[in-house]
């Protein structure tokens, strides 16, 4: 039965019903719908339409055009580029990631740089102490970062208004409470009510705020998603904490790119920016090893090379297993299938494993070919040419369909000495000289048969 004033929602997708349930109706995920009361602030709301005074509206004429606001560099190139050139002013951001991936180190090193004095850091999860122990660690000694332990929301917007920051950084979102609520802190009325009130102080008073948000090894934050419409960006954090490799990537950004990544190394002072990450993520490759393929892959505006990984074995299991690391398992389902019914290479009966290189989660199609390559070199246990890259989009009658910005690819292959690249025919017909004349063999092909024949 729905009760009155209290509705539920996701805390994975942020779909909203009145009925509990232990499923969502939305993204079919368990257990992961919350309990959020209606509850009535002031009576604000109830003064009389004829009361309120509309402001005047603005026009999309040029002169009405501000200059665009100068952004702040967070002294870390890896990091700006992410964000599209650095931080916003007044912008909200949301930086994503599971416990212990390195959120609050990322906002100790990035507040003190440079152009950005006067960071207030809302520490609601560790004692000023304990942050003050990891800047020891950081070798940051700026006193223009301010720490208050504090968690309810009505004493961090005062001490906004008393300090006037440049940033404000709430580490973390799920330790916040307002006193005008009755539910605890963490609950996703809480985390709401406290984010939309940070996000319209620091429009109206001008400054960044960088919250700080818990993801689960589910991949869900309370209400995670129910933030990511509210902020301008969102960060989120890539890979495994145990190993010295982060990913930070924007999956939105009202003032950049998405799907931009930035790679960094978590060493001993902190968080390092790789500044050539094609040779990370192809650094320890084995080339005699069937079921290894170099993918040219594109990264938000960036060229990367990176090694996927497929290992096919025989099941113990009546239902063979498909395990998949950095890459969508349906998407997965559907080369196999394709691999099987147009190329007659079967895996029933046999366990497919496949794992991207150094946590790097693949989402453009443009990934296909390499997963179909690495597949087909480990069904046939023949290892494949070492000096090759490919990509292309698998079509489901096996025919290799046309991927955005061919060129960068070939660029970055050549550029990191491979000698030969494999493309879908389109990608390759109207390439101009300068392309044309680097130093490897540019391959296109109609299907992904023809592709396979080159490589194995
Ligand atoms: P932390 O920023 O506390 O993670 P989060 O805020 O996302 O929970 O970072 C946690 C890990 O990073 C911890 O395991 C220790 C490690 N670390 C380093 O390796 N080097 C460093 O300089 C710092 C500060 C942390
Ligand atoms: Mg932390």
């Amino acid at each position: 039965m729905a009760k009155p004033g209290i509705r539920y929602v996701c805390t994975n997708c942020g779909a909203i019903t009145l009925k509990y349930s232990g499923k969502c109706f939305e993204c079919q995920s368990w257990e992961t719908l919350q309990e959020m009361h209606d509850e009535p602030r002031n009576n604000a709301g109830e003064k009389a339409a004829s009361a309120w005074n509309p402001p005047p509206c603005e026009t999309l004429a040029p002169q009405n055009d501000p200059a665009p606001p100068a952004r702040k560099t967070t002294g870390m190139r890896e990091l700006d580029r992410v964000l599209g050139g650095g931080l916003m002013p007044s912008s909200a951001v949301l930086v994503g990631g599971e416990p212990g991936i390195g959120k609050s180190t990322l906002m100790l090193q990035l507040a003190p740089s440079a152009s950005l004095a006067g960071t207030l850091y809302v520490c609601g999860e560790e004692s000023p102490a304990q942050v003050r122990d990891r800047a020891r660690r950081l070798s940051i000694t700026s006193d223009a970062v301010r720490l208050l332990p504090e968690v309810r929301l009505e004493n961090i917007l005062a001490a906004i208004e008393k300090e006037l920051p440049e940033i404000v950084v709430v580490d973390s979102i799920q330790t916040l409470f307002s006193g005008e609520y009755r539910s605890s802190a963490g609950t996703i009325t809480q985390i709401r009510e406290c984010t939309s009130e940070l996000i319209r102080r620091a429009k109206t008073r001008g400054f960044i705020l960088l919250i700080v948000g818990h993801i689960t090894k589910a991949g869900s934050l309370a209400g995670p998603k129910a933030l990511e419409h509210m902020v301008d960006t969102v960060l989120q954090f890539e890979g495994e904490n145990h190993l010295r490799y982060r990913i930070i990537r924007s999956v939105k950004n009202r003032f950049g790119p998405t799907n931009e990544i930035g790679v960094f190394r978590m060493e001993e002072e902190g968080l390092e920016e790789v500044t050539n990450p094609s040779e990370f993520f192809i650094s320890d490759r084995s080339t005699d090893i069937p079921g290894n393929a170099v993918l040219g892959a594109i990264e938000g505006t960036r060229a990367l090379l990176v090694e996927v990984q497929a290992l096919v074995s025989k099941t113990n299991f009546t239902m063979p297993q498909r395990i998949s690391s950095g890459f969508d398992l349906k998407r997965l389902s559907i080369i196999l299938a394709v691999l099987e019914k147009r190329l007659g290479i079967p895996t029933w009966g046999q366990d497919v494993f496949i794992k991207v290189a150094g946590g790097l989660r693949l989402v453009e199609p443009a990934a296909d070919l390499a997963i179909a390559a690495a597949v087909a070199s480990g069904v046939r246990n023949t290892p494949l040419d070492p000096s090759t890259v490919c990509a292309g989009e698998i079509g489901l009658s096996g025919e290799l369909r046309a991927i955005g910005e061919g060129e960068r690819r070939i660029r970055e292959a050549a550029h990191l000495g491979f000698r030969k690249i494999l493309l879908p025919e389109a990608n390759t017909r109207e390439l101009k000289a300068p392309v044309l004349g680097l130093p490897l063999d540019i391959v296109g092909c109609r299907t992904l048969q023809d592709a396979l024949d080159r490589m194995l």
